[in-house]
């Protein structure tokens, strides 16, 4: 996919396809009428029909003829102009990558200009986002193309007048370091476990850490035994494969900064373990990494963003394999900090892997800690597939995600963590379990995490958010990239 801007018009840029953005709004929308039809008279017919109204979402084609250089103009709608919003731009510009690719266009150009509040960087960013992100598909595997109308959008042209070429322009370069973090967080936990395991996870983040420049340690199974992860050992135990447990560093803060730490669940496949899954969609658990691929993606953005800042991320990444040698319901597990757990469920692994890594994250005395997992099925009988459970110890981050939240629309919802929940996991045996029962699951796993966390912290479940069951706007079916822009977007504004 390639991304360009430059100074240009309607009728100049060069194209298959010119999208043009159009709001609602009385006087709006007259403005939009009167240059586009006297610009590209071809377009009066559309408007004389009255079909088209800038309602959000709505299409018209129609072809310009003589006067402009690209054959195809789509129009689409914004919505009322006082309440435009990234989001919008982002929907709209996935729609009009949609209609152009639907016709076989592969070459799109989005004009853009400002409107209302927002600014001509913030509108570029959402347009790249929504376009490209449209266009995603994990089809590497199929080797038998669906015929019909070419192969989506592979390049995309922003243009816009003089003044704004500037900010249009780093806006769109950010919106590119973005998506690619986001596609590279998709491509990770769509990808099958025969694909990725814990060792091709690694060099999949060692790679990125190459191209975008954070660095990558991995700590194989010899080094996790000598750190004492119990947790991801014992998760571990009824597996072939070996566990790994990945440190990315990018450090480009100031030298007395404490570091944000991130920590991904990176279970590359969740088979329930001896406490099985039932077979019906247990194929969506090759996904039980995409905290990891969040978390992976976003070290990426945030490189090759080249922001200032001290950010560090660990993924403990290992199979839930049942078999002769696995963990079984009763054992107790001694984690890195020395606390012990009883298994009641072997399917409750993901709290167990991240026990260890929330210990291993003090030693860099964070600012604060944030971790991203496909946790509880709890969640998502809470809060849907829409919006990620925020659970956590720090106002400050929570407030954080929130303002990122609202700029990205990855929705982040607080579930509390009052200690009357305590009781749902405490053990005869040991100093905690790792399964609270059916009510308030997603709260007692979060529960169960504060037991291993000694500075400020933050839990995003995502178990709903990161496996989406349908596409919609810029989204596919399967993995999301959730957390990659609302992260991004975060420390940007640090
Ligand atoms: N990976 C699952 C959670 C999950 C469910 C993620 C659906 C995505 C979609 C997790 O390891 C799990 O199995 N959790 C159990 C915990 C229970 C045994 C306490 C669950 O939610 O049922
Ligand atoms: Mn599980
Ligand atoms: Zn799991």
């Amino acid at each position: 996919m390639s991304v360009t801007s430059i100074v240009g018009t309607r009728r100049s840029v060069k194209a298959d396809a010119v999208v043009v953005f159009v709001a609602q709004g009385e006087k709006h929308f007259k403005t939009s009428e009167k240059s586009l039809t006297s610009e590209i008279p071809h377009l009066t017919p559309v408007f004389e029909s009255k079909d088209f109204t800038g309602k959000a979402l709505q299409t018209a084609l129609a072809y310009g003829g003589s006067a402009t250089s690209a054959s195809r103009i789509i129009l689409v709608g914004l919505g009322d102009f006082a309440s435009v919003t990234p989001e919008r731009f982002r929907r709209a510009a996935a729609m009009g990558a949609k209609r152009a690719a639907s016709i076989g266009c592969s070459h799109v150009a989005f004009e853009i200009s400002t409107i209302n509040e927002l600014d001509a960087a913030s509108i570029a960013q959402a347009v790249v986002e929504g376009s490209i992100l449209s266009q995603y598909r994990f089809d590497k595997y199929k080797t038998i193309k669906v015929d019909g109308t070419g192969s989506g959008v592979k390049k995309v042209t922003l243009f816009a007048d003089k003044a704004h070429q500037k900010a249009v322009a780093s806006g769109a370069s950010i919106g590119e370091c973005i998506v690619d973090g986001v596609v590279l967080a998709r491509d990770l936990a769509n990808a099958p476990n025969n694909e990725i395991y814990p060792e091709t996870l690694a060099k999949r983040a060692a790679e990125a850490g190459r191209k975008a420049g954070f660095k990558t340690t991995v700590f194989n199974k010899k080094k996790i035994e000598e750190l004492k992860m119990g947790g991801l050992l014992g998760v571990n135990a009824g597996s072939v494969r070996p566990p790994v447990f990945i440190v990315m560093e990018y450090l480009k803060g100031p030298k007395n900064e404490k570091p944000l730490v991130l920590v991904g669940k990176g279970i590359t496949f969740d088979t329930g373990g001896i406490s099985i899954k039932p077979a019906g969609g247990m194929s969506d658990m090759k996904s039980d990494m995409h905290g990891a691929a969040s978390v992976i993606g976003t070290m990426y953005t945030i490189a090759k963003l080249g922001l200032k800042r001290n950010v560090i991320a660990l993924v403990p990444s290992t199979e839930n394999m049942p078999s002769g040698t696995a963990y079984v319901p009763g054992d107790i597990l001694t984690f890195m900090n020395g606390k012990t757990a009883e298994i009641d469920n072997t399917d409750a692994e993901g709290r167990l892997v991240l026990a260890d890594a929330l210990c291993y994250a003090d030693r860099y005395k964070p600012s604060a800690v944030i971790d991203l997992a496909t946790l509880t099925g709890a969640c998502v009988v809470a809060l849907g597939t829409v919006t990620t459970g925020m659970m956590g110890t720090d106002e400050k981050t929570k407030n954080r995600l929130r303002l990122a939240a609202d700029k990205t629309n990855e929705y982040v919802c607080e579930l509390p963590l009052y200690e009357e929940y305590e009781e749902q996991i405490s053990s005869d045996y040991a100093d905690i379990k790792n399964s609270g029962g059916r009510n308030a699951g997603a709260i007692t796993a979060a529960l169960f995490l504060k037991h291993f966390v000694s500075y400020p912290w933050v839990h995003l479940d995502i178990a709903g958010t990161g496996i989406q069951p349908k596409s919609s706007h810029y989204t596919t079916k399967g993995a999301s990239g959730v957390g990659v822009r609302l992260l991004t977007e975060m420390l940007r504004h640090w």
